[in-house]
């Protein structure tokens, strides 16, 4: 904007005659959150520090957190690139539009979005199956609520926000068909007093067991406060609240940075398309299972895991039907990947609609 020209820079010598692997490959990370937030960042933190560990000076990793989802972004990544970075991991749902305005114009950069769904030639697009976690946590939950309600911190509504929703009031509807959910959105990733205040609502309202799709401990520690149970989740979050915590729904990144990092090193980055890894891949898992938690229980959230691992297993399998009643999958349907990634709907026995 300053309508300085990026010029003169020093020419790198041709790859050709440079000896293999003279310089580090530089390697950048875009985090939403701070990386003390104890869930989705501080876990992409995790992943990051396992690819440095593992590639040693191979690799040079650099991190810039709290980082909105807007212009500022570009910045941050525009930044990464002329310090010389090559791989930029941006990792948070709202920095689609930037990484999609950005990779074109720095076509030496490979670009990695977690959770978007828009690639290109020097981008792909990756996740992990978020919503295999809060259908273990669900069962959890189905297991241990008296009040028959359980509840959800609801971040930004984006289909696999609502998705997770969906699958642990599936989860704990497999233990009890008769469970009710409430829901109250607080249109952020990570702001700890509104993720407070939402649970502070649902406990008054009835709700004894609540999971979130925010990325703080607040939901967890406000249960603790108030003598009712919640699920950590992105990060084992069983430290902050030892008396409420059930279980921690936890991703690994560590897998899937290992891959991409290798591929990077290798010169063959596997751009234009998604990658989705989650129980089966060693991506996902709910962990920290409360001693409270019933031995019945904790076998059925073992199946599943089991059944995950193996593809026996399906969460999003007929019948289902919406909180309207409208059948949406029929007795034994599977859905396919088109229904899963735009899921708008609740399930029946959640309250109120989806925004949006
Ligand atoms: N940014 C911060 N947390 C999240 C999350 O849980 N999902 C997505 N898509 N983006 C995020």
């Amino acid at each position: 904007a300053c309508g300085k020209k990026e010029e003169a820079a020093p020419v790198a010598a041709p790859a050709a005659q440079a000896p293999a692997n003279a310089e580090p490959l530089k390697v950048g990370f875009v985090y939403v959150s701070p990386i003390g937030d104890g869930g989705w960042t501080y876990q992409h933190e995790l992943g990051r520090k396992a690819v440095q560990e593992k590639f040693g000076d191979k690799i040079e990793t650099s991190f810039v957190e709290s980082v909105a989802e807007g212009p500022d972004s570009e910045r941050v990544m525009r930044d990464m690139a002329a310090q010389g970075s090559k791989l930029i991991f941006a990792t948070s749902f709202g920095y689609q539009e930037y990484v999609q305005k950005v990779a074109p114009e720095l076509p030496a950069v490979n670009f990695q979005h977690a959770t978007g769904y828009k690639q290109a030639a020097n981008s792909a697009t990756y996740d992990a199956k978020t919503f295999e976690g809060a259908y273990m946590a669900g069962i959890v939950a189905g297991g241990m609520t008296k009040t028959k309600t359980i509840g959800v911190v609801a971040s930004v509504p984006i289909p696999e926000v609502v998705r997770n929703i969906n699958s642990f009031v599936l989860g704990a509807q497999s233990v009890d068909p008769s469970i009710k959910a409430k829901v109250v959105w607080v249109n952020s990733w990570f702001s700890p007093p509104q993720e407070a205040e939402a649970a502070t609502s649902l406990i008054n309202g009835g709700v004894d067991v609540m999971y979130q799709n925010t990325n703080s401990p607040a939901v967890l520690k406000t249960a603790e406060e108030r003598g009712v149970y919640a699920f950590g989740k992105d990060g084992d979050m069983s430290a902050y609240a030892p008396k409420a915590h059930l279980g921690s729904a936890v991703i690994d990144w560590a897998p899937y940075y290992t891959k991409v990092v290798q591929d990077a090193l290798d010169g063959k980055v596997e751009n234009g398309q998604n990658f989705w890894w989650g129980v089966k891949e060693g991506a996902m898992d709910l962990v920290k299972i409360s001693d409270e938690v019933p031995q019945e229980i904790k076998d059925k959230v073992a199946q599943v895991r089991q059944g995950l691992k193996d593809g026996t297993f399906q969460i999003w399998k007929g019948p289902i039907k919406d909180n309207t009643g409208k059948e949406l999958l029929a007795d034994g349907q599977v859905a396919d990947m088109p229904f899963i990634t735009s899921i708008k709907f609740y399930v029946n026995g959640i309250e109120g609609n989806v925004p949006g």
